[in-house]
């Protein structure tokens, strides 16, 4: 009779297998999974078994139904949203972190997890020059860490004013200004309907053609204003003028979503789209976007430690265990896994060279899809100023939807329509390290297809 842990390292060998072919044969399958893959998931419709079974055969159902029905976004040609793959070692950590199970919680559920993320933490602020005594949360993504660092600001620009929101919630609470670009991403909004702000109240400044915040438009600021902006336009990339905002900000608190775009600070040439970024409060970013970890990475980073901590920290006698400040006590999750580590793998594997190169290469290919589609007769809308594309037909802009739809259904890449300064186009990131030359080529020859089919 096998012990427990046996059968877990005989199915853990079997999914790796697995998982090994799923990777192997990426690069033949299609991007968007076919209409028949997508029908065989009625498979799992299935009435939930009476009787435990065999793990491997759960295995096995899960790989030859669910496999061909995923969305190929870690081979290199999918360039929707802003996804990245996941590089090796991020992805071997994740292997190995999952036989560990641990629970960053504190330094005793995981010594191993808070240590990886205390380092891994050190060299996010180094690498992307922020200060190095500010906060690193990891949290599911950009949207929790827009959420993390706008609970801290909200309490501390009510704290300002006399008010304790932990204590006192926001009834009768007295006004926080909230000053937003027209381009905020929809996560801020969203983050500010679950922190009670809602968002009628926004007072909203207008951005160029870029979608760049226009700083000489923003209005008299205070120190109970919060100043939403971010570093990455989700369509054209572009980053606001941080360094103005925060001259004219006067004790506002300023917050940058840099869900992507913060990244670039890693990369000694575009470093200067960023100017005086880092004077900012709080900035959001994501592993599991340009850094190419595994889903689900966001990472809250905030000037203010003590503020994150006075908004997230949990009490219990039970809890008083371990000196340090435990992790649980710096993100709204209470139990959560390792994501730390793949944010070290990722770092340790590549060093400060490499996720240079990660990120100017993706801009560089990014402007070889720019020029492929000007050669098939697109206008580029947008600067492509890192490794976003807005493109549409001058005279037929109205396809863009059907170009996107029917490259979907060729299975040959994936990327979706947008709007853009009210023009209608096509809009492709490159976020996957895993993208070379070659799928850019492939994607450019499905689109001009695409296009000749419509005509
Ligand atoms: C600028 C910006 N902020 C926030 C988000 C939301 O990120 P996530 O999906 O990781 O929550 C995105 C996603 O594309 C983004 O581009």
């Amino acid at each position: 009779m096998q012990s427990p842990l046996e059968t877990s390292r005989i199915v853990l060998q079997d999914a790796c297998r697995r998982a090994d072919q799923y990777l192997d044969e990426i690069g033949m399958r299609r991007v968007a999974p076919s209409p028949e893959s997508r029908s065989k998931l009625s498979a799992f419709d299935a009435p939930m078994p009476h009787e435990p079974g065999d793990p491997a055969s759960t295995i096995a159902l899960l790989d030859e139904v669910g496999s061909p029905a995923t969305t190929a976004t870690v081979g290199g040609r999918f360039f929707g949203l802003v996804v990245g793959g996941t590089l090796p070692a991020p992805l071997g950590a994740r292997a190995l972190a999952s036989a560990w199970d641990q629970i960053v919680f504190n330094d005793v559920t995981s010594p191993v997890g808070t240590k990886l993320e205390k380092v891994a933490s050190k060299w996010v602020l180094d690498i992307l020059g922020l200060p190095e005594t500010s906060s690193v949360g990891f949290v599911t993504g950009a949207t929790m860490a827009n959420f993390t660092c706008l609970a801290a600001a909200r309490n501390t620009l009510l704290e300002r004013q006399g008010w304790d929101v932990g204590k006192m919630g926001l009834w009768g609470a007295p006004p926080v200004r909230i000053v937003a670009s027209r381009q905020v991403h929809v996560t801020v909004l969203k983050a500010l309907r679950l922190l009670g702000f809602g968002t009628d109240r926004i007072e909203w400044v207008d951005c160029d053609t870029q979608g760049r915040l226009i700083a000489e438009q923003l209005p008299d600021c205070d120190d109970k204003t919060l100043i939403l902006t971010q570093a990455g336009n989700v369509n054209s990339g572009a980053c606001d003028p941080v360094a103005d905002i925060v001259a004219k900000a006067n004790g506002a608190w300023v917050h940058v979503d840099g869900a992507f775009g913060l990244w670039a600070a890693a990369s000694p040439r575009l470093k200067s789209q960023l100017l005086g970024y880092e004077a900012a409060d709080s900035w959001t970013t994501d592993g599991h976007k340009w850094l190419n970890t595994p889903y689900d990475c966001g990472i809250a980073i905030c000037r203010h430690p003590t503020a994150i901590h006075n908004a997230m920290a949990t009490q219990a006698s039970y809890l008083e265990i371990g000196g340090d400040v435990a992790p649980k006590d710096m993100v709204p999750e209470f139990s959560r896994g390792a994501r730390g580590v793949e944010v070290w793998a990722a770092l340790h594997s590549l060093g400060k060279a490499g996720v240079a190169d990660l990120i100017d290469r993706s801009c560089a290919l990014a402007r070889r899809f720019a020029a492929g589609l000007q050669d098939c007769g697109f206008e580029i809308l947008n600067d492509v100023v890192l490794n976003q594309v807005v493109a549409t037909l001058p005279d037929a802009e109205e396809l863009s939807t059907d170009i996107a739809r029917l490259v979907q259904e060729s299975g040959e890449a994936w990327f979706g329509p947008t709007t853009w300064n009210g023009r209608e186009a096509i809009r492709i990131s490159v976020a996957s390290w895993a993208t070379v030359e070659a799928d850019v080529d492939r994607t450019l020859r499905a689109i001009k297809k695409a296009v000749s089919d419509l005509n």
